[in-house]
């Protein structure tokens, strides 16, 4: 018998702010039907003013405790992913753990931008399957329109704020091999980190910086990676994308999610698609699609979900797991 993990619920949360894209057309040079017909965005939701990325991944991991029949109690792991911590240190995930009151155990942040939540799935799952934790809260969670530059009409219609979260439970498990998570591929390229990064931090300018990328450029190469872990998954595991019940991939842009699924040959009807409402929240934007899946009642429990991301770094990966 081998410890095996299991997604035991899933929570999410928006602030109640609504940045339309008429809202941004009054600020800079754009319209609302270029960022549709580029992006698919219509809206994004912006945190309030001393709203902190604690407060929104604690509202998303409320609901998934609740969703999981669970108190913040029984918790002892928290691995929250995050680009936009509250303070440089300590990490955002020690203040989730104080706010929630989970029990004793540990609590940390990952760091891999919008990719950021399958690291942190991914690291999640290896503890567990050591039997060093048995249930875990995953967070990711973004107050991401901090590090925007409202001047630059090529990044600051993107993104938005939010929070998604999914609790884990570790057994003993001598069924299946494809039940609950079922295997990770995650990769970096740190040659590319030109071509989408934050021009500030601690030990550079001591500042916190801005998004800078080259969209175009991060475009051809979201595709490429996205469909190569996807394509790892797949191999590894023996299954193939017509097992697939729902594609749940990061929520950056529609092109580049209609992309991967028609490259990997899924159905449109199969991909759940919540960019169109939140724009990219970065390493929200997976467990904030999977809650949406699970709560309209598309995704059931038995479901095969496969989950890809690509972000700064590079960093991309992907995820395959049954709920
Ligand atoms: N409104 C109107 N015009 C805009 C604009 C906006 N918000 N943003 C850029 N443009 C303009 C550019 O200035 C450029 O004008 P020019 O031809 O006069 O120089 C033109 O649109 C084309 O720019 P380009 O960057 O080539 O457009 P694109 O078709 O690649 O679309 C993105 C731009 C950003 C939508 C697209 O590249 C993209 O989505 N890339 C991936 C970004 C991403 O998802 N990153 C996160 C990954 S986690």
């Amino acid at each position: 018998m081998a410890r095996r993990t299991f997604i035991r619920g899933t929570g999410s949360y928006l602030p109640e702010r609504v940045l339309t894209n008429a809202d941004l057309a009054r600020m800079v040079e754009t319209s609302d039907e270029w960022i549709q017909e580029r992006t698919g965005i219509r809206k994004r939701h912006v945190a309030a003013d001393g709203e902190m990325t604690s407060d929104i991944a604690s509202k998303a991991a409320a609901r998934a405790l609740e969703a999981a029949g669970m108190a913040a109690s029984d918790i002892d792991l928290i691995v929250l992913a995050t680009t936009t911590p509250d303070q440089t240190f300590p990490a955002t995930a020690t203040a989730v753990q104080a706010k929630l009151g989970t029990g004793p155990g540990a609590a940390f942040d990952v760091q891999a931008v919008c990719s950021g939540f399958l690291f942190a799935l991914a690291t999640a799952d290896s503890l567990m399957k050591q039997g060093l934790f048995s249930r875990a809260l995953v967070i990711g969670a973004e107050t991401f329109t901090r590090i925007i530059d409202w001047s630059d009409r090529g990044t600051c219609v993107l993104f938005g704020d939010g929070g998604g979260a999914v609790v884990l439970e570790s057994v003993e498990w001598d069924g299946p091999e494809d039940a609950g998570i079922i295997t990770h591929h995650v990769r970096t390229d740190g040659t590319k980190s030109d071509l989408l990064y934050v021009d500030g931090g601690v030990s550079s300018t001591g500042t916190v910086g801005h998004v800078r990328m080259e969209g175009n450029k991060v475009f051809r190469h979201a595709v490429t990676n996205i469909s190569a872990a996807v394509e790892a998954v797949l191999q590894e595991t023996g299954l193939t994308s017509a097992d697939i019940d729902w594609f749940v991939p990061h929520q950056a842009n529609k092109r580049i999610l209609d992309g991967v699924a028609k490259k990997l040959d899924i159905p449109e009807e199969k991909v759940i698609v919540t960019v169109t409402e939140h724009a990219n929240t970065s390493a929200a934007s997976i467990p904030l699609a999977l809650d949406h899946a699970v709560r309209t009642g598309k995704a059931k429990p038995g479901d095969l979900i496969l989950s890809e991301a690509m972000g700064g770094g590079f960093s991309w990966g992907a995820s395959l797991f049954r709920l």
